[in-house]
């Protein structure tokens, strides 16, 4: 085993990190830190330090850590069968078992599922799926996706677009020309005040509206949500978001991605966001808790009426020219059965819907009475508290002051992991479904002496 210092000296002088700030990693002025075991919701460093995390990785270790039946599954693949392909037909039992169970839990309208490796790729995926569709249908002019300001859905060239948040824009020359932005359904930061939740969603619908007109629906393709907004800052939706929403795409023709990287397979306590907030999807975005991170996998489930058009488009020019070498990866796949039978034998999305439940109120009495401590948010195993230098006036922290990411260090040195999310002073949590009432009551107290710590 190598001695810390030397992995240290190579982690800084070889290794790219994502989302890092890259100058001061290579300088030694941000820490690494270099993670060795897990074992159900906790973490043990090289240092020998444990940690509950509290962000189940990027909430995606669903099931928790150290799951023998998974890695089992894994091992066993691997030996049986490490790769083989999935494209012109072919197929394993792993990849074709998993495809059944995920539409056998999926909305009923919901027909095949094309499998990749990250949430982004199938995000691309899904993008090229509906422009084809367009395509076929002699709509060549309807292209243009509209997503919202603080969407999360990947940082590729196209899904990097999708996002809506600054970071992954700037200085990368997006987003493209064929994505556009609309309100994000975040009451608590609305621009008036005075607004209830009620005018708020109008006013989202309203925005959308206006968008629609200004482009011209016969250029706009698709509308791509998470259910819940999750990067941007564990925001659930206002009462009646959805529900004034759908509407209107319906309306101009305008298909619904439901991006459910973070919610499908049960964060919110159920097994899809789509049926927690009546979503009636054309295609749904999977990835982080179909393996619970414990392979790579993701993919994009097709609806009935997308898939007739895409049967129809490969008589009419061949076979669909999309595809990646690791599509639907058999270990990844093996990965994925073991985790959907995990999650039902342990009834874990029950145990999310009822924990997490828990640690929101938990949460509430411990933080919410502090003088910084503008609201606490959440639903099934996702909570979040967002910082405010004054509550009265709702005035926000400079961002400079990076009260977020003090806390979240706080909270580390307390042995809980929570992550402090990219845009705004927002703490977040979404621990893996596994967690205990008492866990819970540990990450609000401890999160109670991080605030006190940063802020007093
Ligand atoms: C809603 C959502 N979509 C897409 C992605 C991108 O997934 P990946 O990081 O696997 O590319 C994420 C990642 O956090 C996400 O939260």
């Amino acid at each position: 085993m190598l001695k810390n210092d030397q992995l240290d000296q190579w982690d800084r002088e070889n290794f790219f990190h994502p989302s890092t700030h890259l100058a001061q990693f290579a300088r030694g002025e941000a820490p690494n830190r270099i993670i060795t075991g897990g074992t159900d919701c906790h973490i043990e460093d090289r240092d020998g330090n444990r940690f509950l995390d509290a962000f189940a990785g990027l909430y995606c270790v669903n099931v928790g850590y150290g799951r023998q039946d998974i890695a089992d599954a894994i091992a066993e693949q691997a030996r049986e069968l490490a790769y083989y392909h999935a494209y012109v037909g072919h197929g394993t039992e792993a990849s074709i078992t998993l495809s059944k169970m995920i539409l056998d839990r999926a909305p009923d309208h919901m027909s095949k599922v094309y499998f990749g490796l990250s949430g982004s790729d199938a995000n691309e995926t899904n993008v090229k799926l509906i422009w084809y569709y367009n395509n076929i249908l002699g709509r060549p002019e309807k292209k243009k996706i509209i997503s919202r300001w603080r969407g999360y859905h990947g940082s590729g060239l196209m899904t990097g677009s999708l996002t809506g948040l600054h970071l992954f824009h700037r200085k990368f020359d997006l987003p493209l020309s064929q994505v556009i932005h609309t309100e994000a359904p975040y009451y608590y930061r609305r621009d008036d005040t005075d607004m209830s939740e009620a005018q708020f969603v109008k006013h989202c619908a309203d925005e959308l509206e206006a968008l629609i007109a200004r482009e011209g629906a016969d250029t706009i393709a698709a509308f791509i949500g998470e259910p819940l907004l999750g990067t941007g800052g564990i925001v659930p939706p206002p009462a009646g978001y959805w529900e004034a929403i759908q509407p209107i795409l319906e309306k101009h023709d305008i298909l619904l991605v439901a991006d459910e990287v973070v919610t499908g397979f049960g964060r919110l306590g159920t097994m899809f966001g789509s049926g927690h907030y009546a979503m009636k999807p054309d295609l749904i975005t999977i990835a982080k808790g179909l393996t619970s991170a414990y392979a790579p996998l993701s993919g994009s489930i097709v609806s009935e009426r997308m898939w007739k058009v895409l049967e129809q488009g490969t008589d009419e020019t061949g076979p669909i020219g999309h595809g990646w070498t690791y599509s639907a990866h058999p270990i990844g796949a093996a990965a994925g059965v073991a985790n959907l039978k995990l999650l039902d034998e342990l009834d874990l999305i029950a145990n999310a819907g009822t924990v997490g439940a828990y640690l929101n109120a938990a949460m509430r009495d411990a933080v919410a009475g502090h003088a910084n401590v503008g609201e606490v948010r959440g639903e099934g195993m996702l909570c979040a508290v967002e910082f405010v230098q004054d509550k009265d006036s709702r005035t926000f922290f400079d961002a400079e002051d990076k009260i977020g990411p003090q806390i979240a260090g706080e909270l580390a040195k307390l042995g809980v992991i929570g992550r402090a999310m990219p845009q705004g002073d927002i703490l977040g949590f979404a621990p893996p479904f596994c967690l205990t009432r008492a866990e819970a009551d540990e990450i609000a107290g401890k999160t109670a002496r991080a605030i006190a710590a940063v802020l007093g």
